[in-house]
């Protein structure tokens, strides 16, 4: 008896030992396991890109944390082997504009054996009715990541990080991701077959904005001072109507967003983490700021994949008749 105890006992006691090391190697796991591309000792701020810009002055010595919690986390729509992810940002109070949006582009789940997840990305209201009500739309919908800081229009870069962020712990197989606003048209069709012939890494595209002014005159909303921005133009940057972004751009910006300042412009504070990984964004014309560009009255022009229309209703008036996105067909 006593000769058999000897060997199963220091088998469970090894046994057990083995189980502790897995546990607190599990435990200790980083939570973003992806996030560690940048040291702040292998980033190089002067010069950044080819318009030799010196952005030492946007460096942080401390990293930056996005660590808010998530009220309501819809990561399923990640699950799977979903081709492209549609982040729209939203405002709770924007219940009108992201109906008509579930009526319209959300009702799609794949194009050409491509899956699509689509979601909603907003703040807290500023109320505890408004949060009951917009608690209750995510419960029907499942569709809306609610972030827990105070919505608002001064977030909007933060909101950008934080979702990047997102998309980094929660969407590793997913192979786009698109971040556009719930006033922009956006044809899934046309979106779904420029991404079919896009490449799958190092991408990036939209409406680019190349010599973009910092505008120093007061009256206008985007204005930087000379502190906040030293030079005349900006580097090159995606307008913030629709970017489209390959996974690992998604997790590259996101590594290296912690270690710059954050610049108060959105569009522009992706441009210049574009300029520090040497990401050149491309122009395409299927992108609209100006709807007029775009369309002539209901018809727009057939290979459209983004377009801006600022008013919400006439975004609505639009979707409504699904034939405005092909001029030869409603002239
Ligand atoms: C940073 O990049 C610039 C050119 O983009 C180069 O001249 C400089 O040597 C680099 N600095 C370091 C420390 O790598
Ligand atoms: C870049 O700017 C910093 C100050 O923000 C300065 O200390 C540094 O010398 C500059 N580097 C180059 C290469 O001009
Ligand atoms: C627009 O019309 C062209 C030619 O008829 C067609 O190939 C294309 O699929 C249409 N686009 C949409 C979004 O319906």
């Amino acid at each position: 008896m006593a000769n058999l105890q000897k060997p199963i006992l220091s088998i469970l006691l090894l046994v057990s030992a083995t189980l502790t090391v897995v546990i607190i190697t599990l435990l200790t796991v980083d939570e973003t396991p992806v996030s560690r591309l940048y040291t702040l000792d292998n980033l190089n701020f002067t010069h950044s890109g080819e318009h030799g810009l010196n952005l030492t002055f946007l460096k942080l010595e401390n990293k930056n944390k996005f660590s808010f919690r998530y009220i309501e986390n819809p990561s399923h729509k990640c699950h799977g082997t979903a081709f492209l992810l549609i982040m729209t940002v939203s405002a709770p109070a924007n219940v009108q504009a992201r109906t008509v949006i579930r009526e319209s582009r959300g009702k799609i789940k794949r194009i050409s054996e491509r899956e699509i997840g689509q979601i909603f990305v907003m703040g807290m209201p500023d109320n505890n009715n408004d949060l009951g009500r917009l608690r209750s739309e995510s419960t029907s919908y499942k569709d809306i990541l609610l972030i827990d800081f105070t919505d608002g229009y001064r977030m909007l870069t933060l909101k950008s990080m934080i979702m990047f962020e997102w998309f980094t712990e929660y969407c590793q197989n997913v192979q786009y991701m698109v971040k556009t606003d719930d006033d922009i048209l956006i044809i899934l069709q046309n979106l779904i077959s420029f991404l079919k012939s896009a490449p799958s890494t190092g991408f990036a595209s939209g409406f680019l904005r190349q010599n973009g002014k910092a505008w120093r005159n007061t009256k206008v909303k985007n204005r930087a001072s000379i502190t906040q921005w030293p030079y005349p133009m900006y580097p090159p940057y995606l307008a913030g109507l629709a970017i489209v972004l390959s996974r690992d751009v998604v997790i590259r910006i996101h590594d290296i967003s912690m270690y710059v300042k954050m610049y108060h412009i959105e569009d522009v504070h992706i441009g210049i983490l574009f300029a520090l990984l040497g990401i050149t964004p491309q122009h395409s014309t299927r992108f609209e700021i100006e709807e007029i560009k775009a369309c002539d009255k209901l018809c727009c022009r057939g290979d459209m994949i983004a377009i801006h229309f600022g008013r919400a209703e006439k975004l609505q008036q639009h979707l409504k008749d699904i034939k405005f996105v092909n001029k030869t067909n409603c002239v």
